[in-house]
């Protein structure tokens, strides 16, 4: 049994037991990846400021994102394809976030269906909405997470076209994976993977095969985007679905300062400060650096998260200081289902766990709420390189 002492372990793993298809959908990025690259190495950036003889008993992690208690500000991005990684990987990734008390995120492209994960977990969980040009089907989208108890509904809204990703394309990718020589080959080496997705009927889009008239085929996440979701989105559209949702919004895939002060005055709940982990428009500021600029219009009006590049404690502490109230993982804890699955996901959050409380000690903090700028010792050009 591997011991797994940090992230990147978890990432070994899950490169050996996941067919690489559906790890290179994971671990890549649009176009050059050099967004999906400085989401990670942009944290390396900043630095942290160590204190010393400050009585660092009493420690806590807690907080609340959304205005509902978390164990630690760190919340399961949504992620499309997840019961691809591993058989039920959206229902297993649900518990574990569950049990951590933490939130999980559910996408719109997932293989267990809203239902399927609801009728598998206690708690409320969190539903990722794509709008499609097919309204009614949106609107019984929506009703169908209301339906299910979900206690927030996130808005994604950086993904009306899908940004090229070459891995993807080259691998054909699809649900449940096409047979052709080349997958069989790989697929033959990952028997653990087969076995246990043989034993699960969940290996299709859960929320659209069987939901939508007339489609027979959505197992090709590129073909479904380009057919059915709406391009048209606008911040009017935005507001509708705000209105029909009627409960706690979180918009995500922001990243310009103006896009913020709009999704503020909308009356949103959140906002996720995202590039969609690099894989939307390569060329991207990273959410890191431009998470102050945002921090400066609209920090003050509504609550801002941050999602990409997140790989340890250490990199959720450095969000939090810098003003985030919450986080995102989704590779990070994509690496521990695809490793071990509901156990791997529960080990990912207990690393990221002790990363952030024992860093926290280490610079004289005890509580999640009290870091801030203070905390950290940032280059002054972090922000102003890039103007407009
Ligand atoms: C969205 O579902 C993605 O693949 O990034």
């Amino acid at each position: 049994m591997p011991v797994y002492t940090n992230i990147h372990d978890l990432k070994d793993e899950y490169r050996r037991r996941a067919p690489r298809m559906f790890y290179d959908y994971c671990e890549s990025g649009s176009w050059t990846e050099q967004t999906f690259r400085d989401n990670s190495s942009d944290f390396e950036d900043i630095r942290l400021r160590q204190k010393v003889a400050v009585d660092m008993t009493g420690r806590t992690t807690s907080g609340q994102m959304v205005g509902q208690d978390v164990a630690m500000p760190v919340a399961l991005a949504p992620v499309g394809l997840t019961g691809m990684q591993c058989a039920d990987g959206e229902i297993k990734a649900a518990k574990a976030a569950e049990a951590f008390g933490v939130p999980f995120t559910l996408s719109t492209m997932s293989i267990c269906s809203i239902e399927d994960v609801a009728e598998n977990t206690a708690k409320p969980f969190w539903f990722q909405l794509y709008t499609m040009k097919d309204t009614d089907y949106t609107a019984r989208l929506i009703k169908r997470a209301k339906d299910a108890g979900c206690s927030a509904l996130v808005i994604t809204l950086d993904l009306q076209i899908l940004g090229q990703r070459h891995k993807d394309l080259k691998n054909g990718l699809s649900a449940p994976p096409k047979l052709t020589l080349s997958t069989m080959a790989n697929l033959a080496t990952k028997w653990r993977w087969g076995l246990e997705m043989l034993g699960t009927k969940r290996r299709f889009f859960g929320n659209i095969v069987g939901h939508v008239d007339g489609i027979s085929d959505a197992s090709s996440l590129g073909s479904w985007t380009s057919e059915q979701f709406d391009p048209s989105l606008d911040w009017a559209k935005v507001a509708k679905l705000m209105e029909q949702w009627d409960g706690k919004v979180i918009l995500k895939g922001i990243l310009d300062a103006e896009d913020a002060k709009m999704a503020a005055k909308l009356g949103a709940d959140a906002i996720v400060v995202s590039n969609h982990g690099g894989r939307q428009l390569d060329g991207a500021l990273s959410s890191i650096r431009v998470l102050p600029s945002i921090m400066d219009a609209v920090g003050s009006d509504i609550e801002v998260h941050l999602d990409g590049g997140i790989r340890s404690g250490q990199d959720v502490l450095k969000a939090l200081a810098m003003g985030a109230k919450g986080t995102y993982i989704g590779r990070s804890f994509v690496y521990g289902l695809g490793a071990d699955g509901q156990a791997g996901v529960h080990t990912a959050l207990e690393i990221l766990h002790r990363e952030l409380d024992l860093t926290m000690a280490l610079c004289g903090e005890t509580n999640v709420a009290n870091l801030g700028r203070h905390n950290l010792l940032v280059p002054e050009d972090f922000e102003g390189r890039w103007q407009t």
